[in-house]
């Protein structure tokens, strides 16, 4: 049988892909990771499902009840908080399984990153701004950063830095980017984006500290970056008039004149 990795998407019951919920609905085990998958989207599973929250297990205890249901005959939802391909704890479940020679699926979820941009109405990539997203965290107790990953490292580059797992370091992160990015860069928290609780707080490097309370624990992305505030960017050249491009030749002359749109890599 096999094992289902899915992801839950960052908090809303509806941020979960159709595929997520069929593939729920088709599992008689649902192992869920409790902190942050909300509760609605076990509504899915169906009548009788053995449905169990791993947040209190190992991994030893994690893979024993995979392996229990596997030998069963029994197919399992696995679910995770987000996207899974960051900060899951799926790779180690899944060499895991690779041991034992168990199957299993991955059916992507909405990151959290997604969800905060979506909540504070923003691309985070603008044209002549910032062209590169930073995925990243601070170190926390149980996780050290490999030695070129440190956050002045990133930025250097500029980009915009969507800061994981690191809202009680708040202070730290503002100190060490300051330098690189200016005290008034526009910087953003989201708490709990897509959760009915969400919040949000928009200021600057040097103000993000004095903005949040002490409720906005844990559930928390630091975004910083001009694109948070910036109107001023170029428009890209994929809609502007007179760009000469596969789906919009300008002139009999143009090369892609005549020629059958493919799939290109722009996104129109
Ligand atoms: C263990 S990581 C999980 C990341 C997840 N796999 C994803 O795709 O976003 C947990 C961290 O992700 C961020 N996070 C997860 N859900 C969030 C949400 N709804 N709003 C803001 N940040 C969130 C927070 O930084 C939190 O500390």
């Amino acid at each position: 049988m096999t094992i289902h990795f899915i992801g839950a998407g960052p908090g809303a019951p509806d941020l979960l892909t159709l595929r997520g919920r069929d593939l729920i609905a088709s599992c008689p085990v649902c192992l869920y990771a409790g902190s942050l998958v909300p509760e609605q989207i076990l509504e899915h599973c169906p009548e009788g499902a053995r449905i169990l929250n791993t947040a209190p297990l190992s991994l030893d205890e994690i893979i024993d009840e995979m392996r229990r249901a596997h030998t069963s005959g029994l197919d399992v939802a696995r679910l995770h908080s987000g996207d899974l391909s960051v900060w899951s704890a799926m790779g180690e479940q899944l060499r895991r399984l690779r041991e034992l020679a168990i199957p299993y699926t991955i059916t992507p979820g909405v990151p959290s990153f997604a969800a905060a941009a979506a909540t504070l109405g923003q691309e985070l990539t603008l044209p002549g701004v910032a062209q590169s997203v930073v995925l990243t965290r601070t170190p926390g107790r149980a996780s050290a950063m490999p030695s070129g990953e440190t956050l002045a490292n990133f930025a250097r580059s500029g980009a915009t830095l969507a800061i994981h797992l690191s809202i009680h370091n708040l202070a730290q992160v503002v100190e060490t980017l300051a330098p690189f990015y200016g005290a008034d860069c526009p910087a953003a928290i989201v708490w709990r984006a897509s959760w009915p609780d969400e919040r949000i707080i928009r200021g600057r490097l040097a103000t993000l500290a004095s903005q949040v309370d002490d409720s906005m624990q844990r559930t928390a992305l630091i975004l910083v970056g001009p694109v948070l505030e910036s109107e001023s960017f170029q428009e890209s050249c994929l809609y502007s008039v007179g760009y000469d491009r596969r789906f919009r030749p300008q002139s009999a002359d143009s090369p892609f004149a005549g020629t059958a749109p493919d799939h290109g890599n722009d996104d129109a």
